[in-house]
């Protein structure tokens, strides 16, 4: 199935309503970042319409970061990928594939960043934002202590990461939740580690509404936006 890039408002929402009651549905299965298991890729819809955000991230923000950042990465890697022994792979088995290849640093940074994004948009939601309850917050307080050291630790991963980056929650090989910073494009889903939330500390995903302000936007997802039933499904698959 293609989706069109740039679709009405409506049609978004209702392919984004579409998705998300599909997902809801199947508890049990990873995180898919792309209706295609193979290349070409498309952009897949955004989870909730590009104004649902706001004030915590502005629609400009959301129509420049989706509509032209993950859009990018996502045409650079259809070319780059069209003809190659590549294109029959997912987007995680390619990242995981060519990461360390030098070679192959292209592939990889889009890859990555189209996984990457697609995995960003499912880790917020319009109603989320504070502590979690249930299972993850179960697992929060055996790894961190509590929510506020936990909340801690992320707020420094992200405002720390040197330049462009990403910050993570994830599950260390050790089956304990850890919190990750990654550099430019690099994610642990390409070293096979399971992701549960992530955190956009690119410029792009907030210079327009913060400029550099990074601890206010980092403040504003932690408290207005992160998605923990999204991690609660990621934690269960
Ligand atoms: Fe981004």
């Amino acid at each position: 199935m293609t989706i069109p890039l740039i679709g009405s408002p409506t049609r978004r929402r209702l392919l984004g309503m579409t998705l998300s009651a599909a997902a809801a549905g199947v508890l049990a299965r990873p995180f898919i970042a792309s209706a295609q298991g193979a290349a070409p890729f498309s952009l897949p819809p955004l989870p909730y319409d590009e104004g649902a955000l706001a004030p915590a991230i502005s629609s400009t923000t959301i129509g420049v970061h989706y509509g032209k950042h993950h859009k990018a990465y996502v045409d650079n890697l259809n070319k780059l990928v069209e003809g190659t022994d590549l294109a029959g792979k997912s987007l995680e088995d390619i990242a995981k594939a060519v990461r360390g290849d030098a070679g192959k640093a292209g592939v990889f940074n889009n890859a990555a960043q189209a996984w990457n994004h697609a995995f960003y948009w499912n880790s917020m939601n319009p109603k989320g934002g504070g502590a979690p309850t249930g299972t993850v917050a179960d697992r929060i307080n055996e790894a961190f202590g509590d929510y506020g050291k936990f909340r801690q630790e992320f707020f420094t991963a992200a405002t720390t990461q040197f330049g462009s980056g990403w910050a993570w929650l994830a599950v260390s090989p050790e089956k304990k939740l850890q919190v990750v910073k990654t550099s430019n494009a690099d994610t642990p889903m390409a070293q096979g580690i399971k992701c549960l939330l992530t955190c956009d500390v690119w410029e792009h995903a907030y210079y327009l509404d913060y400029q550099n302000r990074r601890a206010d936007y980092v403040n504003a997802w932690l408290d207005k936006l992160v998605n923990w039933e999204f991690a609660a499904k990621q934690l269960a698959s």
